[in-house]
């Protein structure tokens, strides 16, 4: 898979990760990025006609839809958007983080399935996290809320294979974003993520880990899940 003459759209373009993608994209030969954020006046300028700004808050079905509607040429969609909610399970808004990092993304699969099946080459990549394999109960609900994405994606995965639509998960560790304002941990910055990201995708790779502290805590749960769950105790409780 190439990245030339597609049409990408990105959603929580405004910053971050997202931010990123639409920037390390731009760098490939592609035709179109639909770049969507809650709010448009946070849109960067991206200075590249290529860049088409749209207002997307995923939490809103009738936005998604209605966005669906009108950017029916997408090829590839990337469902970068997440919210995390700081605390434990019985502390943590855990309501915020399955309704926007899991049901709202769903909603965004759902709704644009119809549109990219009449594509070429149409894909879905979701930004999980790694997450997916271990809860950190300092952040438990978002914790949750990417296990449930992970699942969901593998679901779309095997379902949406009879329609040729290949689905992506991207589990990174810790980067260096808004999401992990006042860390200390020596994360991989958000540009060197993109291209990652963009590149595994090229090379077709199903469950990307786009980082090394990512792929640290991959190891340890491919080695054993009871060692990674060991290991998130003790960041945990010291
Ligand atoms: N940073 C990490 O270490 C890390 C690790 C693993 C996975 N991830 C995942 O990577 C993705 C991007 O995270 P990030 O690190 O770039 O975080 P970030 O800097 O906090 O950016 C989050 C983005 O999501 C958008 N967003 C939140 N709620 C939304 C909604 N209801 N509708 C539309 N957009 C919404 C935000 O928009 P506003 O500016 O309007 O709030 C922002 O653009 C998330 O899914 C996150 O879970 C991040």
């Amino acid at each position: 898979m190439k990245f030339d003459n597609k049409t990408v759209l990105i959603t929580g373009a405004n910053r971050g990760i997202g931010k990123a993608l639409v920037e390390e994209a731009l760098k490939k030969n592609i035709k179109k990025i639909y770049a969507c954020s809650r709010k448009l006046e946070n849109l960067p300028n991206f200075k590249d006609s290529r860049v088409v700004p749209i207002q997307l808050d995923i939490s809103d079905l009738a936005q998604i839809q209605a966005v669906a509607t009108k950017t029916q040429d997408v090829q590839i969609l990337i469902n970068n958007a997440g919210v995390v909610s700081p605390g434990g399970l019985f502390d943590c808004d855990l309501k915020r983080d399955m309704d926007i990092n899991y049901f709202s993304t769903i909603d965004m699969m759902r709704e644009f399935v119809p549109f990219l099946e009449k594509n070429s080459d149409p894909r879905i990549v979701n930004i999980v996290s790694i997450a997916a394999y271990v809860n950190f109960p300092f952040i438990a609900g978002y914790s949750a809320s990417k296990a449930a994405l992970y699942s969901a994606t593998q679901a779309a995965r095997i379902e949406l294979s009879t329609k040729g639509i290949p689905v992506h998960a991207v589990n990174p560790g810790a980067i260096d974003t808004d999401m992990n304002k006042g860390s200390t941990m020596d994360m991989t910055s958000p540009e060197d993520v993109a291209a990652s990201i963009l590149n595994e995708i090229e090379k077709e790779v199903e469950d990307i880990i786009p980082d090394k502290i990512g792929r640290g805590m991959y190891e340890i749960w491919e080695r054993s899940a009871k060692e990674l769950e060991a290991m998130s105790k003790k960041m945990y409780l010291g």
